[in-house]
């Protein structure tokens, strides 16, 4: 293997407000040798996710910044190619945090068989993996929707919030969405199952809001932030519930962004509580039975987005700030 080509794309500087190609560099290396006790991975799918924009911010949060030359942090499914660890051979294909390059070593901790005759193997990054389970915990453990109530989720055709409504729909809520143009707001309505879906661009969103909530909303599933947020707030119900799992209209702001009003969480008796998706990994096999069943059962949908080629992640990550996937984005990186 020692005469493998491996690509990185490495942070080479950090965004001040919105990132841009110059951030990247692509570099090549010889694939490194496993040692005793390690793997050698080989990327197949790399998963693009917008908690990836946080890590290439030096700010002190719920997980360590990327590190500056080193390769961008991400989820992948790879081949193993080389072994020298008894737990795993040749050929297995795993769930893994390779980052954004061609070939990387493992002890194996935190590697995930995946079973390719048992769903697609890049479930593993979208539906069946760390973004459905985000939906799944944050909507059942925190949004606790009941029958006949409304939910409302941004980025509603996106990994999380896709599944957010089909699930609140399956628990007999209503499920109304927001989602950027006619063309992502047509699939959450007519392939999803959503009960109607706003685009945020629209100049009246508000109104179209509240015409498609006559009877208020019970849970915000906060995916976005800004103008969403800020027309969503005054529609909330007493004791409604809001899942707080991320606000990517903010990722980029350099200053203070508007943010919701603290008298309506004191006077509509709000719950209003933000979450990592890790904070539940005691339900990861009970998400895993579920959604496997609702995806057999077709309850739910999901749609990815794949681009081909290592070298087109950033611009596809920078696309992914900017609403141009449709779908879990994901990278093929082996051809
Ligand atoms: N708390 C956790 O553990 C956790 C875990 C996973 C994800 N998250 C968060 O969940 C959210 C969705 O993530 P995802 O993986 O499902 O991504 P995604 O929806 O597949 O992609 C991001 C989408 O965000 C929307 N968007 C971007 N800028 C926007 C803006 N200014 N206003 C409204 N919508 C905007 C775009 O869709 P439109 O074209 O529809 O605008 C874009 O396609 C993100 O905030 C992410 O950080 C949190």
């Amino acid at each position: 293997m020692a005469s493998a080509n491996n690509r990185q794309i490495l942070l080479k500087s950090r965004p001040n407000g919105r990132p841009s190609a110059d951030n990247f560099e692509l570099v090549e290396r010889p694939a490194p040798e496993p040692g005793d006790g390690q793997v050698l991975l080989r990327t197949l799918y790399l998963s693009l996710d917008p908690y990836m924009r946080g890590r290439m911010n030096d700010a002190k949060s719920y997980a360590k910044p990327a590190e500056l030359g080193q390769p961008m942090v991400g989820g992948t499914v790879s081949e193993l190619v080389a072994s020298r660890n008894a737990k795993f051979a040749v050929g297995d294909i795993v769930l893994a945090y390779a980052g954004w390059q061609d070939y990387a070593l493992s002890d194996g901790g935190g590697l995930r068989k995946l079973d390719a005759k048992a769903a697609p193997l890049t479930t593993a990054l979208g539906i069946l993996g760390m973004p459905g389970m985000t939906a799944y915990c944050g909507l059942l453990e925190i949004g606790q929707p009941k029958p006949g109530e409304t939910v409302v989720v941004a980025a509603a055709s996106g990994a999380v919030g896709s599944a957010v409504g089909q699930i609140a729909r399956i628990k007999g809520a209503r499920a109304i969405g927001v989602a950027g143009g006619a063309a992502k707001c047509r699939f959450v309505v007519e392939e999803l199952g959503f009960d109607a879906c706003i685009d945020h661009r629209a100049p009246d969103l508000a109104a179209q809001l509240a015409a498609a909530c006559p009877n208020g909303v019970d849970v915000y599933f906060e995916n976005v932030g800004g103008a969403v947020q800020q027309a969503v707030w005054p529609l909330l119900n007493d004791f409604a519930r809001v899942p707080v799992c991320g606000v990517i209209a903010q990722y980029n702001a350099t200053g203070s962004s508007p943010g919701p009003d603290i008298a309506t969480i004191l006077r509509k008796r709000l719950l209003v509580r933000g979450f990592i998706v890790w904070d539940f990994a005691a339900k990861q096999g009970d998400f895993l039975r579920d959604m496997a069943a609702w995806i057999r059962e077709g309850k739910v949908k999901y749609r990815e987005d794949f681009v081909a080629g290592l070298e087109t992640a950033p611009q596809a990550f920078l696309g992914l700030l900017e609403g141009k996937n449709f779908g879990k984005l994901v990278v093929k990186v082996a051809p």
